[in-house]
């Protein structure tokens, strides 16, 4: 069969389908593509899964999908940042079996960086953008960086697998290949790329991004689970004798994926999924709260809490929901095999975006306000469905600043502020002299790269390789 003569067996098989939905338009600009336009439309096509996506435009595009309330609403319990007294050797015991985890290689670090970084605005995947205050070390270096940290702290082959998705896979994988993977083995990192859903306007309709590309976008960091099943990444992990995922996102320079302390919990506890949770700082922070609902631990996003509930206290005057998503969890291996078997999926939420699109004249369209629909899972509408779930309290200044938006909150400036806040309290810790402006901020601009240490008792450790800190001086520790 001929090249032609197959795209034209494919294009039947699918015109079919479109057809029958009333989805014909993507072909409208059929006649004047050409074959490699035309096949590159058709993947696009092939690749919908209709007996997901037809349901959900009936419950998620056409109208905002019902979302049922729990009936019980509790705050979740947690262990705290401080343990009491009593719980103290509670604290070092699961410290212990964390640190027997990661050398018995039983820990495997999980990256999700398939997410499309709109509001930072930066061209290419977000982990190749520089973030460190000095040095202008990229996130992706960093957290290779802890990997090889851990892999020699733990004496231990820990292994870093890494969810792109297929606008950002090539341009990812490129950029360690061209730094030689950051002194990683090839073999110990393997990148996988999530699933994709079309974008629709508000009428149910397919867009198109090109003439000859539909409008896809990422289906969300819970499209995480499938796609570590799908991708073999599981069976790898299985392979290597893996029983706990260290999952963050790529966009936080401060995140500790090795922390043995939540690891010794997580498994203490016999969590299938365990999250960090700091205390909110403020009522109503535009965050998800964990919670119990209905007696299981849930996220429960910021505009679905009730309002009464947010701002409820304790008969001490502190917060009663005060439990903030940090967006870092550990996930046994076991649980993701359970819970995705051979179809499932997470529940998809409905998210309205400006998305461009190519309008029946063939003119690119780009709104300014949102004007389609897209779908998406979230990691955390797993954590109902572990058989266990525990929260960690963490203090925020010490594991969570990332970058998300190009100016404001969540930016690379704000990340420089904690970056070097962290590194110059963890130098204090370990006994250094830290020059302080009036207002207590540093008047040092300091980097400590997770090479030179993962946590302040490294830094402790390496005490004789610090210099002396003049005010006003900049310093890369390595
Ligand atoms: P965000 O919700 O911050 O989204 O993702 P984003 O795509 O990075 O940025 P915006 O909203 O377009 O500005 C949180 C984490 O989840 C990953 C992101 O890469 C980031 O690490 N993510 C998000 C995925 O891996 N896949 C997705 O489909 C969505």
């Amino acid at each position: 069969m001929s090249d032609t003569e197959k795209l034209t067996t494919r294009l039947e098989r699918y015109a079919a389908a479109l057809t029958a939905r009333d989805q014909r338009h993507v072909l409208r600009f059929w006649e004047g593509l050409d074959e490699p336009q035309q096949a590159a439309l058709l993947s696009d096509i092939e690749s919908i899964p209709w007996e997901i996506v037809d349901p959900l435009i009936a419950s998620h595009v056409l109208r905002a999908p019902e979302r049922t309330m729990p009936e019980r609403i509790e705050p979740a319990p947690l262990f705290p940042a401080i343990p009491s007294k009593e719980r103290g050797p509670e604290y070092d015991r699961a410290r212990g079996v964390g640190r027997a985890l990661l050398s018995d290689g039983k820990v495997a670090a999980f990256t999700v960086a398939g997410g499309q970084g709109t509001r930072l605005g930066v061209d290419g995947p977000k982990g190749c953008v520089p973030v460190t205050p000095v040095g202008g070390i990229t996130l992706f270096e960093l957290f290779a960086q802890m990997v090889l940290a851990a892999r020699k702290k733990y004496a231990s082959d820990i292994a870093w697998y890494i969810m792109t998705s297929p606008d950002n896979h090539a341009e990812t994988v490129a950029f360690f290949e061209t730094h030689d993977f950051f002194g990683l083995a090839r073999g110990d990192v393997m990148f996988f790329s999530q699933g994709t859903l079309p974008a629709f306007d508000r009428t149910g309709k397919l867009l198109l991004s090109e003439k000859h590309r539909l409008a896809l976008a990422p289906d969300g960091h819970g499209g995480s689970l499938k796609a570590l099943v799908n991708s073999g990444a599981l069976a790898d992990m299985q392979r290597r004798g893996v029983e706990v995922i260290s999952y963050f996102q790529v966009d936080n320079p401060l995140v500790r994926p090795f922390d043995a302390l939540f690891l010794g919990l997580h498994a203490v506890a016999k969590s299938e999924m365990s999250t960090k949770i700091t205390p909110k700082a403020s009522d109503l922070e535009r965050v998800g709260n964990l919670c119990l609902a209905d007696g299981k631990v849930s996220m429960i996003e910021y505009l679905e809490l009730p309002e009464a509930l947010a701002h409820a206290k304790n008969d001490d005057g502190t917060r009663r929901f005060d439990a903030a998503n940090l967006a870092v969890h550990l996930m046994d291996v076991a649980m993701v095999e359970r819970i995705v078997g051979t179809s499932f999926e997470l529940p998809f939420r409905r998210a309205e975006k400006a998305v461009a699109f190519v309008d029946e004249r063939g003119e690119t369209v780009t709104p300014d306000a949102p004007n389609a629909v897209k779908l998406e899972a979230f990691v955390f509408d797993a954590l109902p469905l572990a058989q266990h779930a525990m929260l960690l309290e963490v203090d925020r200044r010490e594991e969570f600043s990332p970058v998300k938006n190009a100016s404001g909150a969540d930016s690379l400036e704000t990340s420089h502020r904690d970056q070097t806040a962290r590194a110059c309290r963890w130098l204090e810790t370990a006994g250094v002299d830290v020059p302080r402006n009036n207002d207590g901020t540093p008047d040092v601009n300091v980097c400590i790269t997770p090479s030179f240490a993962l946590d302040a008792e490294d830094v402790a450790n390496k005490i004789k390789d610090i210099p002396a800190l003049a005010p006003g001086s900049v310093h890369l520790l390595r």
